[in-house]
C-alpha cells in the first residue's frame, strides 16, 4: 500500500471519527413551546455517553420554536436515583448559546453549549434532564439522555 491508501484506510475514518457529534438517544421531557429535531454530544462514541471526569463535552440541541420569545434560559439537572440534583453550567443564557434572540415561532434553531464534568463527580449513571425556557418559563426543549460519568 502507499502512503495515500494509508491515510485512506486508517487515518481518515479515525479523524472523521474523532470530529464527528454524535446523535443520541433522548426523551423528550414536555417540550411544550417547541419541537426537537435532534441532539448531538461532541465526543459520544458510545451510548449512554461516557462522561470523563475533567472533560467538557458540547451539547447541540437543535429545535423548531412554537413561540415567539425574546428570552431563553437554561437549566440542567442530573437525576441520581430518580432526584434531580441542580447540574451547574457556564453560561444559562440561551440566547449566547447559539441562538440569535429574539426567537421566532416556526424557526428552528440550535442551542450549543458545554457540559463541564467536574473532577470530583462520582463515577455514576445518571440521566441529564436539560430543559430550555422561555419568556413565561414554558420549555422550548425539555431533553432526557442517560450518560455515565467515568474516570
Ligand atoms: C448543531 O446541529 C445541527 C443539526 O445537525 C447542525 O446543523 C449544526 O451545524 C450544529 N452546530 C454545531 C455548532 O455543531
Amino acid at each position: 500500500m502507499d502512503f495515500h491508501a494509508v491515510v485512506c484506510a486508517f487515518f481518515l475514518p479515525l479523524l472523521l471519527e474523532l470530529s464527528h457529534a454524535e446523535q443520541v438517544k433522548f426523551v423528550d421531557c414536555g417540550s411544550v413551546a417547541g419541537n426537537v429535531i435532534q441532539v448531538d454530544i461532541n465526543p459520544c462514541p458510545t451510548q449512554p455517553c461516557q462522561l470523563h471526569k475533567g472533560q467538557s463535552y458540547a451539547v447541540n440541541v437543535t429545535f423548531t420554536s412554537a413561540t415567539d420569545s425574546q428570552t431563553s434560559k437554561a437549566v440542567v439537572h442530573g437525576v441520581i436515583a430518580g432526584v434531580p440534583v441542580p447540574f451547574p453550567i457556564p453560561n444559562d443564557d440561551g440566547c449566547k448559546s447559539g441562538i440569535e434572540c429574539p426567537i421566532q415561532k416556526q424557526i428552528t434553531y440550535s442551542y450549543v453549549n458545554e457540559l463541564p464534568v467536574k473532577a470530583e463527580y462520582p463515577s455514576i449513571k445518571l440521566v441529564v434532564e436539560w430543559e430550555l425556557g422561555d419568556d413565561s418559563g414554558k420549555d422550548l426543549f425539555c431533553i432526557k439522555f442517560p450518560v455515565q460519568i467515568v474516570s
